[in-house]
C-alpha cells in the first residue's frame, strides 16, 4: 500500500470513529453494586494510584492507542500528549507502522514524547511486526511499555487486510524476548478469552488490554470505509469488555489486566476495576474531547472524571484500588449465562 493511502486510512479511521455512536445499553449496565447507607471513607481519603510490577500510575485512567501517521493525526497526538502531561495520565500512541516504514512520519508519533518528556508512554505495533522493528518502535518513543495490537477481525474485514495469522503467537514471543520494556498485548475492540490470555502468559506476556466490544467498532469502521458494506453483519463479533474481564479472572493473580472498549463514564471505569482490572483505557472519548472541545476543556474533563471516580468509590465505601477489586458485584441473567457456560465461577 502506498504511503498516501496509508495516511488516508489513518485520517479515515479518526473521521469515522468520531462519527460512531455508542450502544444505548452495554454490559456495564448489566452489573450492579450493593448500596450501603453510611460510608466510612471521605472523598479526599480515596487513593486511586496504581502500582504495577513495572511502573506506577497516578490514576488508573489512561489514553488508549489511536493515531499518528499523518499531519492531522500528529496534531491529535500533540493535544493528547499535553492532556497526558497536565493530568499525569499514561498515553498510548497508535500503530507506529507508518513511521517504521517511513522515517518522515516519525514526528507524528514522537510529538507525544516531546510534549511529555517524563510521562508514561506506550508505543504500539501490530502482532506481525518483526521483533527488531518492535524494538525500534520502543526506542523511537522512549516508551515505558509496548502495546502489541491483535486485530484479526479488523484485518479480515479490510479488503487490503492481512490474511495470515498463524505466526502471530510465535512473533509475539519473539517481540517479548527482544524488547527491553513490558509488552501489553492489546485487542482493538473485540475482547479477549481466557484461553488467549493463558496462552499469552505461557510465552511470558505479563500485561493484556482486553479492549472489548461495546465502544469503537472496527468492523463498522472498516465497512464504512468502502461502498460495499459486505461484512457489517459481523458488527457484534467478540466479547464485551465486561465479559472479557470475567474471562480474565483466572489470570488476574499473575498478570496485569487493563480494561478498555466502550468505557464512557467514571461508573464504567469503577466497574472495570471491580471486575479486577488494574487500569482503564479510553480512546474515542479522548479523541472527541480534544477535537471538539480543545486541550483545556479535555484537561477539565479528565479532572472531573477522576474526581467522580473518587465519589463513586465513596458511594461504594472503598478507599483504594485494592478495595475496589474486592467489591461485591451483582450480575444480570445474561452475564450469569456467560459465566456459567464458560465455566468461569471459581
Ligand atoms: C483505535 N484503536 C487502535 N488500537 C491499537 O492498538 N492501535 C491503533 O493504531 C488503533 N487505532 C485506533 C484509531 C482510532 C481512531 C480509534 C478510535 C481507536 C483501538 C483503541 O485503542 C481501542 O482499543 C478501541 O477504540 C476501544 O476503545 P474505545 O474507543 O471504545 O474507548
Amino acid at each position: 500500500m502506498s504511503d498516501s493511502k496509508r495516511e488516508q486510512r489513518k485520517d479515515d479511521h479518526v473521521k469515522i470513529a468520531m462519527a460512531q455512536s455508542d450502544a444505548q445499553l452495554t454490559d456495564f449496565d448489566r452489573i450492579r453494586f450493593v448500596h450501603h447507607s453510611i460510608p466510612s471513607v471521605d472523598v479526599d481519603q480515596v487513593d486511586l494510584s496504581v502500582k504495577l510490577p513495572d511502573f506506577n500510575l497516578s490514576s488508573p485512567l489512561y489514553i488508549n492507542a489511536m493515531t499518528g501517521g499523518s499531519e492531522w493525526t500528529k496534531q491529535i497526538n500533540e493535544k493528547l500528549a499535553i492532556v497526558a502531561k497536565e493530568t499525569g495520565l499514561a498515553m498510548a500512541v497508535g500503530s507506529t507502522h507508518a513511521a517504521l516504514r517511513n522515517p518522515k512520519m516519525e514526528s507524528t508519533f514522537t510529538v507525544a514524547r516531546e510534549k511529555n518528556p517524563d510521562g508514561i508512554i506506550f508505543s504500539n505495533v501490530g502482532a506481525d511486526v518483526p521483533a527488531d522493528l518492535a524494538k525500534q518502535s520502543v526506542e523511537m518513543l522512549k516508551a515505558d511499555a509496548l502495546q502489541v495490537h491483535v486485530n484479526a477481525p479488523q484485518e479480515l474485514v479490510m479488503p487490503e487486510g492481512n490474511r495470515t495469522f498463524s505466526d502471530w503467537m510465535n512473533n509475539i514471543n519473539r517481540i517479548v524476548k527482544t524488547v527491553d520494556v513490558p509488552v501489553i498485548v492489546k485487542e482493538v475492540g473485540f475482547g479477549m478469552s481466557r484461553e488467549t490470555m493463558e496462552a499469552l502468559n505461557e510465552i511470558g506476556v505479563q500485561y493484556v488490554d482486553v479492549s472489548g466490544r461495546g465502544g469503537t467498532n472496527f468492523v463498522s469502521i472498516e465497512n464504512e470505509r468502502r461502498d460495499l458494506k459486505d461484512m457489517s453483519y459481523l458488527q457484534n463479533w467478540g466479547q464485551s469488555t465486561v465479559e472479557s474481564l470475567l474471562e480474565s479472572k483466572i489470570v488476574q493473580s499473575h498478570m496485569s489486566v487493563f480494561a478498555s472498549g466502550g468505557v464512557r463514564n467514571p461508573f464504567d471505569a469503577i466497574k472495570c476495576l471491580a471486575l479486577g482490572a488494574d487500569a482503564v483505557g479510553m480512546s474515542r472519548p479522548f479523541l472527541e474531547q480534544v477535537e471538539n472541545n480543545g486541550v483545556e476543556q479535555t484537561i477539565e474533563y479528565v479532572e472531573a472524571f477522576i474526581e467522580q471516580m473518587k465519589k463513586i468509590a465513596v458511594m461504594a465505601n472503598v478507599p483504594n484500588i485494592e478495595a475496589i477489586h474486592n467489591l461485591e458485584v451483582i450480575y444480570d441473567q445474561s452475564l450469569q449465562n456467560w459465566i456459567q457456560q464458560r465455566d468461569l465461577n471459581q
